[in-house]
Formats: structure tokens, sequence, C-alpha cells
């Protein structure tokens, strides 16, 4: 396809996206093209790429998957997912071109024959598309399949232009599985050409937490232990698994949320300002955050699975009785915990993290609760109105950022009540909200990792979910303990009701 110069320019349409350059000419393989993140995810982000002119001038995508079907079928397939899952309006023009460049190979990851296919496809690009050797290999596959995939590209890679590999997660199963896996990379890959996503780290209103810390003179100074009662982050989700019982019941929410996406959601938020904004700075900082990170024991992390409930007005099978879930089912669909960061600046700050499925609504929140006034000179006559400030980072859904402070309710006297003062994307910029998918599949091909987890930080979350796994080895859980539609277990609000404290009601 050719819609955008060749030339890597400046492009004002980058703006938005934070980025100077469109990336130079290559080729996309898609391994687990047949499964649902390429329908749902990454057809719908490259579509959108394509409709901002935000792609390279010669592209092309070679999807792979173990289904035979033919390439126009392919097309046709990814066109009705982009239809039903884009958030942009859907272009013909702009769809033939980006399926001009599309080719398909239906093949068993272990098959010779089949790689020689990929190899043959890739060469006609270079050769007809412009491609130039350039090649982006992305697995949406289970973690089995890796590392198959790693040796016969490693075998295959081009000598021409540059190769590099997404890897979705799960990125192994425990800390010797990612070890393995790294190890693995490391024997054939370079860790600057390996790019190992987490979504939430592409979502605007994540990034944007660093942008509120670092590019404000007035959040860092009391952004500490003398300031900062505690933290509160939720990833709540109403949905169920949705039909991913096969790799649910082996990840559950540890493995699923916690592990990555929550984690990552710390160390954003506890990281000490990096040098610059470089992909080795913001993850020396991030890996020192996940370095530092500490349960004080299993009386304070919280497991749960949902029973049967009402969500959002409809009711709604319990975690045992969803497809392919036994029926004695010890996954876990819920977590809370209270971690401490070992450092100066955060030493004895809780912060309690919590996510699950089925909760009462979709909700990911960073809470900042600064502590109390020292000394309202009204406090006797101000009464329940005094509550400790709290910054949010709404992460979705209803972007923004909000502060609450005490005011003065108008009118005889002194009464406070608490107002709020918001940020809110929708009314403030113009541009609609990019997927994460755009924004990460773009760094790729920039060969941008910042917003990547390193192999280092990988091993570190690992770390203390093997931990916390080893606690909950020890007994076997009364499930279900939560209703589907609340949120979560009692002993979540128990958890931090011992400290005097409790969750952000939503
Ligand atoms: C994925 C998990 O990584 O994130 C899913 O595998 C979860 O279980 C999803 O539903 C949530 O992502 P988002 O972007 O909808 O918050």
């Amino acid at each position: 396809m050719t819609i955008a110069p060749e030339r890597e320019q400046a492009n004002p349409l980058l703006e938005g996206l934070g980025v100077a350059r469109t990336p130079s000419s290559c080729a996309l393989v898609i391994f687990g093209a047949s499964g649902d993140l390429t329908q749902r995810k990454l057809f719908p982000a490259l579509y959108s790429l394509a409709f901002r002119h935000l792609l390279p001038r010669n592209f092309g995508i070679v999807g792979v998957a173990r289904t035979e079907e033919s390439e126009d079928d392919f097309r046709e397939r990814m066109k009705a997912a982009v239809q039903e899952h884009g958030r942009d309006p859907f272009r013909d023009d702009i769809w033939q071109a980006l399926a001009e460049g599309m080719r398909y190979v239906g093949m068993d990851f272990g098959d010779e024959a089949g790689w020689n296919k990929v190899s043959k496809a890739l060469a006609d690009l270079d050769k007809n598309l412009g491609t130039a050797g350039n090649h982006v290999y992305y697995f949406a596959v289970p973690p089995a399949a890796i590392g198959t995939l790693v040796e016969q590209i490693g075998k295959r890679r081009s000598t021409e232009g540059w190769t590099r590999l997404v890897i979705e997660k799960p990125f192994g199963h425990d800390l010797t599985s990612a070890q393995e896996l790294n190890a693995l990379l490391g024997k054939e890959f370079d860790e600057s050409e390996v790019f190992r996503i987490d979504h939430y780290l592409g979502k605007e209103t994540v990034q944007n937490m660093l942008a509120l810390r670092f590019a404000n003179g007035i959040f860092e100074p009391v952004w500490n232990r003398q300031f900062i009662d505690h933290v509160q982050i939720t990833v709540a989700e109403s949905i169920g698994i949705e039909n991913r019982a096969g790799y649910y019941e082996q990840a559950g929410v540890i493995r699923d949320i916690f592990q990555n996406h929550l984690l990552q959601l710390v160390a954003l938020t506890a990281m000490e300002p990096p040098i610059d904004f470089s992909a080795e700075s913001v993850r020396n900082e991030k890996v020192k955050v996940l370095r530092s990170l500490h349960t004080p024991g299993p009386k304070h992390i919280v497991r749960g699975q949902y029973g049967r409930g009402w969500v959002e007005g409809e009711e709604v099978a319990g975690y045992r009785e969803e497809e392919g879930v036994a029926p004695d089912s010890t996954t876990d669909t819920f977590i809370a915990a209270k971690l401490f960061v070992d450092n100066w600046r955060w030493a004895d700050t809780p912060f309690y993290i919590r996510a699950g499925k089925r909760l009462a609504r979709r909700e990911t929140t960073i809470a900042i609760q600064f502590q109390r006034a020292p000394h309202p000179p009204f406090e006797a006559i101000a009464g329940e109105g005094l509550r400790p400030n709290v910054l949010v980072v709404h992460v979705q859904p209803d972007e923004g950022v909000s502060l609450s402070i005490g005011a003065k309710v108008p009118g005889a006297g002194m009464t406070i009540r608490p107002v709020h003062m918001d940020f809110l994307y929708g009314g403030t910029f113009r541009t609609g909200i990019p997927e994460a998918y755009e924004r990460l599949i773009l760094d790729v091909m920039l060969g941008d990792a910042t917003l990547f987890t390193r192999a280092d930080e990988v091993t570190e979350e690992w770390s203390l979910v093997d931990a916390i796994v080893a606690f909950w080895r020890r007994d076997t859980p009364s499930f279900p303990n939560y209703e589907a539609g609340t949120w979560g277990p009692h002993a979540s609000d128990e958890l931090l009701e011992r400290d005097s404290r409790s969750w952000r009601r939503f």
C-alpha cells in the first residue's frame, strides 16, 4: 500500500500519538491470525493507523495460523472485523490499500513447508511492495508455541533489514518459565529486538500518569510518604471470562491482570523521575520499583472467585458454571493485596491494589490519597465534610483526572464539602482517544521500546506472583466467595478496614 510519504519526516497527524516520524517500510507477520486478538484489536488498530496515514509508505501483512483459508477469505474476515470493531468510519479505499499488501499462510508452526511459505510471502512483499527486509513478527499465540517460532525466525531472519518480535502476554506461567523464555529469546535476538506487550502501557491515560507527574511542578514535591497516606489501584471489570476458559483456568486473575497490568500501574505511580524519556531510562526506574515491592504476608492478600449474581441488570452465571470451567475450580477471578515499596520515597505507605472479573462495573483508577490537613482551624464546626484530598487518575472509562478538595458551602457558617476539579479527555481534546494497540504497533515499527516490558521487569513481576501463589498453595479456598455484580469478597473490605481505611466507592 502507498498512503504515506516515503521519507521519514515530521507529520502533523502524528502529534496526537506523540511520535515524530512515519516508520520506515516494513512487513508485519501475525502468528495467530485467526484468533480473537487479531480480529478485535490488531486489524482494527492497523486500519486506524492507515486511516490516519501513520503506516509506512510500503507496508505488507502476512497472516499466519493453523486454519487453512484462502487469501481472499482472510481479507474478507479481517474486513468484517474492522467494520465491527474499528473506531473509525470504514472507507473502502483505505481498506483496499491495506488489503493489497495482505498475504495469508495456513500452517502448523512445526511444519518446515509452512515456514518456507512464510519466507516466500515475505520475499514477495520485500521485492514487489518494497518492504525492504524489515520484518515485525507478532506472536498472538500461547506461550507453548513461542519456542518454535523463535527458533525458526532466528534461522530465517532477514539479512537486509531489521527484525523485531512482539510477544503477547502471558509471558510465561511463573518465574522459571519466564526466565526460560527470556533465555530462549536471548539466544537468537538482542533485547532491543524484543517487544513484550502489556497493552495497558499503550493506553493514553496510563501514559498520562507520566505527564501528570513529570510535566508538572506541583505534584512531585508532595509525591511521597510525607504527604501521601496511601494509594489505591483498581482494575475492575464487569465482564466474565468470555469463552476463554481454557486460558483463564490456567491463568486466573493473578496471571491475567495482576502480574502485568496492575504491577505496571504500580510501577508508573511509584517510580522515580527518569533522566529522559528513552526506553532504557524509563524502564530502569520502573524495574527498581518492581524490585522493591513486597507484600507483608498472606493475611494481606485476598483471593476470590465469583458466584452467580446480577451485573448491570443481567443475571449471570458463576465462574464454576462457565463453559469449560471445572465445577470445583479453584481459579481466582479476584485479587486484592496490600503492597509496600521498600524505598525512601514510599516506606510504610500502603499500595492497596485490586482486580477482578464480574465486579459491579468496569472501572480502572489510580487514586492517590493525601494525608489529612494537619490542623484545620475549623474542624469542630466543619464536621464530616473535612476529607483528605484525593487525586484520581481515571484510566477508563470516563478518562480523565480529578482532584477532590474541601470547599466552603455558600451561606452562613463554615460548612465544608468535598468538591472535584475535573479534567475530562472527552471535553478537553478534540481528537478521540487512540486504542492502545495503535500506539504500540506504531512504536514497534519505529523501534521505540519505551512502552514495552523489559526482560528484567517481567522477571521481577513473576517473583512477586510466585511468592503469592506459594501462599495460596498452602490451603484450598472456599469458592465461590463473592457474588457477581458486587465489589468482591468481604475479606477485601476487611483488608483496608484493619488499617482504618476503606476502598473508594464508584
Ligand atoms: C487482557 C486480559 O489483558 O486485558 C483480559 O487478558 C482483560 O482478561 C483485558 O479483560 C482488559 O483490558 P481492557 O483494555 O479492556 O481494560
